[in-house]
C-alpha cells in the first residue's frame, strides 16, 4: 500500500525509516500488505537524501494520488497541518499523526471528518511518543470507571529535571542537549512552560471521559521556576519533582485537569521515571494502578507509534476504528483550585512558628546551606485557594503540588 509523510523533520524521517528497514515484518502485520512511500511533504530541500524523488512541496500531489490512502502528518502545528488533514480525511484517506497540537485543538472536527467518510484519523504517537497507551486506555482499560490519570507526559522536561538534580546541570545546558537529541519541540518554551504536556492531558482526559477538552481549559504551569533549593528539601522529604499533567473524574460533567511541577514520594511508580521516558499512571476502579512507560519523545520511539497505526489502517482498510470523543463544554472542566484539595510543598522567608500560626499540621523540612530565615513544609491536604488564603501576607518563595500517585 502506498503511503505519503507530509513533515520530514526528526518523526517524518524516523516514519520513512522504520517502513523501510522494517519492510520484511511488516506484511506480517498487515496480512500480507507491504508499505512503499509514495510521497514526502516538506517545503525544505534534501539534496543528498537517497528518497530526493519523492519529495514535493506540492499537498495536492498527495491529495490526487488516488493509491496513497494513508498519509503520516508529522508536520506538526494547527496550519497547514489542519487543512490538510481536513482535505485527507474528506477524500477518505486515512491520515495517522504524531500532532498532539493538532488533535488536542481540534480533535474533535477532524474525528468527525474521519467518522463521515470512513476514514481512520489515529494518533497513538500524539501521548507518550513510544508508549502504547490510545489503545490500552480505550480499549484494555474499556471495562473500568476511570477515577484519575498522571502522567510525566513530556520527555524534554523530565529530562531537564533529571539532569539538574543528579547532574547539576544547568537548564539551559540541559534544554540543549535534550534540542540536539531530537527530544524538543521546534519552540521548547512549548516543552519547558507545560503546553506540550497540557495538550496530551486533553487528549488523554478527552479519551478517557468521552468530552473534548481544549488546552485553554486546563490550567499549565511549567518547570521554570524550579531551583535546586527546592529539589534539594523535596529529596530530604523522600521525593522528587516531576511535571506532572494530572486528571480526575468528579462526575459525568465535571472533571478537573492540570498540569504543574508536583511533588511525587518515592514509593510512586512515577518517581523512578527519569531522562527522556513518559509515564501514565491511569487509576481505574477494577483494576486500580496501572502505569504505562517508556520513551516518551525522539525520532525512532515516536515513529514507532506513528507506523503501528499505519499498520492498523493498512490491515483494516474496511473497519473504522472507534477512539473518538464528543463535544465538550465550558464549564466541563472546573476550576481546580477551589475543587480539589491536596497537600502542598512551601518555600518562604518566614519563621516556624509564624507558619504553625497559619496551619494545623505541617511537616517542616530542612536542606544543606538552608538559611536561618527560610522554612519549608508540606502541609495538610486543602485546596489552593485556601492555602493562598493562609499564605497571605507570608514572603513565598515557591509553592509546588503533592500528588497522591
Ligand atoms: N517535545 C516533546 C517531549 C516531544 O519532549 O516530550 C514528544 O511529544
Amino acid at each position: 500500500m502506498k503511503v505519503a509523510v507530509m513533515g520530514y523533520g526528526t518523526v517524518g524521517s524516523g516514519v520513512v525509516e522504520v517502513i523501510e528497514h522494517h519492510s520484511d515484518i511488516i506484511p506480517k502485520r498487515t496480512g500480507g500488505k507491504t508499505l512503499e512511500i509514495s510521497h514526502i511533504l516538506d517545503l525544505r530541500d534534501f539534496p543528498n537524501d537517497p528518497h530526493r524523488d519523492l519529495f514535493t512541496k506540492d499537498f495536492n500531489d498527495i491529495l490526487n494520488d488516488e493509491e496513497t490512502k494513508i498519509v503520516a502528518e508529522t508536520m506538526g502545528g494547527i496550519n497547514p497541518a489542519f487543512d490538510f488533514t481536513m482535505k485527507l480525511l474528506k477524500a477518505g484517506k486515512s491520515v495517522v499523526t504524531s500532532n498532539k497540537e493538532l488533535v488536542a485543538q481540534r480533535g474533535l472536527e477532524l474525528l468527525q471528518a474521519a467518522e463521515e467518510s470512513g476514514a481512520n484519523y489515529l494518533f497513538e504517537a500524539s501521548v507518550g511518543g513510544g508508549i502504547p497507551i490510545i489503545r490500552p486506555l480505550c480499549q484494555c482499560l474499556a471495562a473500568n470507571y476511570i477515577e484519575g490519570i498522571a502522567g510525566i507526559l513530556n520527555g524534554t522536561t523530565n529530562f531537564i529535571l533529571t539532569m539538574m538534580i543528579e547532574q547539576g546541570m544547568s537548564f539551559d545546558e540541559a534544554l540543549k542537549i535534550a534540542q540536539e537529541k531530537g527530544y524538543a519541540e521546534k519552540d521548547p518554551t512549548a516543552d519547558v512552560e507545560g503546553h506540550d504536556a497540557c495538550r496530551k492531558v486533553c487528549i488523554l482526559a478527552s479519551l478517557a471521559f468521552g468530552k473534548h477538552v481544549y488546552p485553554n481549559q486546563v490550567e499549565t504551569e511549567g518547570i521554570t521556576n524550579i531551583s535546586l533549593e527546592d529539589v534539594s528539601y523535596i529529596e530530604n522529604a523522600g521525593g522528587v519533582i516531576k511535571l506532572l499533567g494530572q486528571i480526575k473524574y468528579i462526575s459525568d460533567d465535571e472533571i478537573a485537569a492540570f498540569v504543574s511541577p508536583a511533588v511525587v514520594y518515592n514509593g510512586s511508580q512515577l518517581a523512578s521515571v527519569k531522562d527522556v521516558f513518559n509515564s501514565i499512571l491511569v487509576r481505574g476502579d477494577a483494576v486500580g494502578d496501572v502505569c504505562f512507560y517508556g520513551p516518551g519523545a525522539g525520532k525512532l520511539p515516536t515513529a514507532s507509534a506513528v507506523v503501528a497505526d499505519i499498520i492498523d489502517c493498512a490491515k483494516h482498510t474496511d473497519r473504522k476504528k472507534i477512539f473518538g470523543w464528543g463535544p465538550g463544554s465550558e464549564d466541563y472542566v472546573v476550576d481546580y483550585k477551589e475543587r480539589i484539595e491536596m497537600p502542598f510543598y512551601v518555600r518562604a522567608k518566614a519563621s516556624p512558628s509564624e507558619i504553625n500560626s497559619r496551619f494545623a499540621d505541617v511537616k517542616f523540612l530542612s536542606r544543606k546551606g538552608q538559611p536561618s530565615d527560610e522554612v519549608a513544609f508540606i502541609t495538610d491536604i486543602m485546596t489552593e485557594n485556601k492555602l493562598n488564603e493562609k499564605l497571605d501576607g507570608i514572603n513565598v518563595i515557591n509553592t509546588i503540588k503533592v500528588t497522591n500517585y
